[in-house]
């Protein structure tokens, strides 16, 4: 693929559906109303020139580049802010506006460094280009009179750099910044000759507002906002487009290389996710990838006390064989199983599913998406009919109301979050359901209409409560209800809801939310027009996760808000793949497409297929697993991609479990906290280095693509097929796209996916078959995937993790915008520099109650353990409720959790968990332990012997 990407056409696309016919140079072209004249020249085929435009913003009209002349007007009209009427006659070329253009450059260049040859920029420079094509071959003004060219860099980024001496104060970046991220950190001060872009007060960008998207430096036409990695590698010389591995928005990138090696990524403009936006970890946190830390050779041991051994690929594979085997023979057929992980690719995913129940032979298979999103799968395939979203992202466009449940998509889902933004700045209305005020509520530029600040746990009485206000003030959708839902679940569930219990002045007491401020909240929801639901863990991670999720389709079929652009139910996906190793049947009860392994016929298919007998009863569950490796029935287990030994609840009980197994192989980046308990080490590749999928929050599949071979010389899916092969169960697939045609073949939402059907269409929206053959934007259109949609009774039923005078504060968890989950992959970039510590946040009353300052070390006590953290004294918080994020293993943020669950599905409830928190003066006793045995693993690492000693 060339380096070019998509023409840039100046302004944006006018969204009009009236069509223009005009002609520029003699040629007609008919574009719709609204679109700019510069726009339409473009789309003629002519050449005119500019700087300060470009598609992705607003025009602006400050450069006087794209002047034209228009038959019957006067003048030379600035072509990026005249809009296109029928018949008019455009002339981009003329004698004087060569003259025009060619002054105006002069005038740039004038202030400009003529250091073209020796500059990062050269041969990706707007300005240069348009130079070259105005003619300008002298500069009349001389370079010696007043200028920037002295003017000092600002460093501060530890990505980009900006260079005021190259800067020609188009106001691209300012606009970026405020139109496409919404976080309105640039200013130009001062005016005329002293105008210069500056961050935030003090000019430095890491003192600023800045969120590192990267925004800016795209929309730059000089090298005045330019990459450090072009700075110090070079410009790249070819280009693949690919999909970022870090959270579900699924970002589309342009991984630009030079050999082997990326220079930089860039968000692709023709992804249909992100439209060319990124966030900080796709942008620039990808150096991970090749960091020193990755282990590149397989390695193996006999006790967790022992060094490693680096050994070939092969002997890794018989030896895990040979383990897996001997254990079932002494132990039996179930006492093995596997973990699929929502970091690795879909294909991936289905492979270790298929290795373990074809190969294993039991349904011992189970995914990271157990502690996340589980209760969305179950509690929207029980209402909807399919464990997925609604929507597409680009629905949003259409939304009046958007709600935001227990999410936090300016640090989750960053580009998400800036599409919300930008419809909030048009107009839309916004309802919060937090515990803690998250930038949604208050942030730069964004403010909550309403902002339920509910207690922890409370979830369901507040969506009960919403829903009672819909019922009882009649706003129920009776039409759309009667047309679309079963009616005896809706006369059920209607007389449910209207108990007075279900009132928010009763819940008032509970959730500490003031009634009136729900039923404020339900009435806008249910009467301003297309609603549209966006939650996450918040709403899962619960006793009452799978209720919740319930709760929230229930309301959304309440007030017809489904089926249709801008309304709708989203789970915003935590990783980049959750949504697909859900689909491709890694949990234990379900086959691909999310058909129950009980169910006779679809089994038959899959035995016909894959050429083996399946086991009908479901497997075991990862909590399952940790209880029957403590009681001695469970002692090999092979986990892909997942770190449970530091994201799993409960960290002591899951580090007894794992040191009770036998055979332990982890196959990842990195020796992670789980890998110190693994008898055998199998590296893995990052998304750089393999080919295949991955399904996004909006059920959208892209493809991944291989920029650079494995660097330990085997992708993911390779190292499954050999282990399933050494295990007796040959897979014979030469590449992942043939993965995926067998996947297409065995699941109907996925019949008409396939690497070349994505490569035509960019990307695919499963369900894609015969009947949505270019995949299916929004889903429940004119009838719910079920039928009938199912409204179900949702009793608030409080948690059993109760505040007591011994734990009278409730600790709730969540991420951080710079790293990333379990942050393997953040902490080994330059990240670090937002956040390089876990901290307690506590509100100042709570503090200074127990007598803590800012900064201070503070033990968090809970029924489960103890850890130490640093605290930060933020009114974000509520009286009576601590946060902290977990992306340090050392914080132990989950040796405080506890082993609650989701009554339906096992999903931790991470979100509550009672706590004291005291001053202290040093480390917990886990966390002396942890770093004990941490530096004893690292040893061992270190001291392997390598292969064919
Ligand atoms: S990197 Fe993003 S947030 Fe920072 S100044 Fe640029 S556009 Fe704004
Ligand atoms: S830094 Fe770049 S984008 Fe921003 S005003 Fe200067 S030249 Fe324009
Ligand atoms: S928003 Fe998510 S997918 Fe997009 S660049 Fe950021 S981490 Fe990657
Ligand atoms: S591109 Fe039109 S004025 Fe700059």
């Amino acid at each position: 693929m060339s380096l070019l990407e998509s023409v840039d056409f100046g302004t944006p696309q006018s969204r009009s559906e009236m069509a223009v016919t005009l002609q520029v140079d003699g040629v007609q072209v008919t574009v719709p109303s609204g679109t700019s004249v510069l726009r339409a020249s473009i789309a003629a085929g002519s050449n005119v020139p500019k700087l300060c435009a470009t598609d992705s913003l607003e025009a602006f009209g400050s450069c006087r580049l794209c002047l034209v002349e228009i038959d019957g007007r006067k003048g030379y009209p600035a072509s990026c802010t005249t809009a296109v009427e029928a018949g008019m006659k455009v002339r981009t070329q003329s004698d004087a506006l060569a003259r025009i253009r060619r002054g105006v450059m002069e005038l740039y260049i004038s202030d400009h460094p003529l250091d073209c040859l020796t500059c990062s920029a050269n041969g990706d420079c707007e300005l240069q280009d348009i130079a070259g094509a105005v003619g300008l071959r002298e500069v009349r003004y001389g370079y010696d009179g007043a200028n920037h060219l002295a003017a000092k860099k600002e460093l501060s980024n530890p990505y980009f750099s900006f260079d005021p001496a190259k800067c020609i104060v188009c106001s691209r970046c300012v606009r970026a910044c405020e139109e496409i991220q919404g976080t309105y950190a640039l200013t130009i001060d001062a005016r005329g000759f002293a105008s210069v872009v500056t961050a935030g007060q003090a000019g430095r960008f890491m003192d600023s507002e800045c969120v590192s998207c990267g925004a800016c430096v795209q929309a730059c036409p000089t090298a005045a906002l330019i990459e450090n990695s072009v700075i110090d590698l070079g410009q790249p010389e070819h280009v693949h487009v690919t999909t970022c591995a870090y959270c579900g928005v699924g970002c589309s990138f342009r991984a630009e290389m030079r050999g082997t090696q990326v220079i930089r990524m860039v968000p692709h403009k023709d992804g249909r996710a992100n439209h060319g936006h990124s966030c900080v970890k796709g942008r620039f946190a990808w150096g991970y990838a090749t960091h020193k830390d990755r282990i590149r050779s397989p390695m193996i041991r006999k006790k967790i006390t022992d060094p490693w051994q680096e050994v070939s690929w092969q002997e890794a594979i018989v030896y895990t064989a040979g383990e897996f085997r001997r254990i079932q023979g002494k132990y039996g057929r179930d006492s093995i199983g596997g973990i699929t992980s929502s970091r690795c690719t879909n294909e991936e995913t289905y492979l270790v599913q298929k290795l373990v129940r074809a190969a294993f032979g039991n349904n011992n298979v189970d995914t990271c998406a157990r502690v996340c999103h589980s209760p969305t799968g179950y509690g929207l395939k029980a209402t909807l009919g399919e464990s997925a979203g609604t929507q597409d992202f680009d629905s949003i466009q259409a939304t009046d109301v958007m709600m935001i449940i227990g999410a936090n998509p300016t640090d989750g889902h960053p580009v998400f979050a800036s599409a919300m933004k930008r419809r909030l700045r048009e107009g839309a209305k916004l309802i919060v359901v937090d515990p803690r005020v998250i930038d949604m509520v208050n942030g730069p530029h964004v403010q909550a209409d309403y902002h339920l600040q509910l207690r922890p746990g409370t979830n369901v009485a507040v969506i009960n409560s919403l829903a009672h206000v819909v019922a009882a003030e009649g706003l129920l959708r009776e039409g759309f209800i009667a047309q679309r839902c079963d009616p005896k679940a809706y006369e059920t569930w209607k007389k449910f809801i209207l108990q007075p219990h279900n009132s928010p002045e009763a819940m008032e007491p509970i959730t500490g939310v003031p009634a009136a401020t729900v039923r404020a909240a339900a009435r806008l929801y249910a009467t301003g027009g297309n609603a549209a639901i966006y939650y996450g863990l918040g709403v899962t991670e619960h006793s009452q996760g799978s209720t919740m999720v319930m709760g929230i389709a229930n309301l959304a079929m309440a007030t017809g808000n489904i089926g249709r652009s801008g309304v709708g139910v989203n789970p915003l996906r935590g990783q980049n793949n959750v949504q697909g190793s859900c689909d491709m049947g890694s949990f234990p009860h379900e086959l691909p497409g999310y058909r129950h392994i009980a169910d006779a016929k679809t089994r038959s298919l899959f035995e016909s297929d894959w050429k083996v007998t399946l086991v009908s009863e479901p497997g075991l569950r990862i909590p399952n697993m940790f209880d029957a490796a403590l009681d001695g029935s469970f002692k090999g287990l092979y986990v892909q991609g997942e770190d449970i030994a530091q994201s799993d609840p409960n960290t002591q009980h899951v580090t007894q479990a794992l040191t009770s197994l036998e055979c332990l192989v982890v196959q990842d980046l990195f020796l992670n906290e789980t890998a110190k308990f693994a008898h055998v080490f199998l590296p893995g590749s990052s998304f750089l280095e393999k080919d295949g999928t991955f399904t996004n929050a909006e059920r959208r599949v892209s493809r991944v693509r291989k920029v650079m071979p494995p660097l330990a010389g085997m992708a993911d899916w390779e190292i499954t097929v050999e282990l399933s092969k050494a295990l007796g169960y040959p897979m014979h697939y030469d590449s992942p796209a043939q993965v995926m045609d067998e996947i297409a073949r065995l699941t109907p939402t996925f019949a008409g996916v396939s690497f070349e059907a994505i490569d035509r269409l960019g990307s695919i929206q499963w369900p894609c078959n015969s009947s949505a053959p270019e995949g299916t934007p929004v889903m429940h259109v004119d009838q719910f995937v079920r039928g009938k949609g199912r409204f179900v009774v949702t009793e608030f039923i409080a948690t059993d993790e109760k505040v007591s005078p011994r734990y009278p504060l409730i600790l709730t968890t969540g991420r951080i915008l710079s790293q990333y989950n379990v942050g393997a992959q953040t902490r080994r970039t330059a990240n670090l520099a937002w956040h390089d510590e876990d901290r307690l946040e506590i509100h100042p009353h709570d503090a200074q109650e127990r007598g803590i300052g800012d900064g201070d070390w503070v033990g968090i006590a809970s029924r489960a353990g103890e850890t130490v953290l640093r605290a930060r004294l933020s009114e974000r918080m509520q009286p009576g409720v601590v946060y902290t994020t977990f992306h340090f293993p050392g914080s132990g943020a989950n040796v405080i959790t506890t082993e609650n669950s989701d009554w339906a599905t096992n999903c931790p409830e991470y979100k509550v968990t009672a706590v004291q928190v005291t001053l202290v003066s040093h480390p917990s006793e886990w966390q002396e332990r942890f770093r004990r045995f941490s530096e004893q693993q690292i040893r061992l690492a270190e001291a392997r012997k390598p292969v064919h000693t």
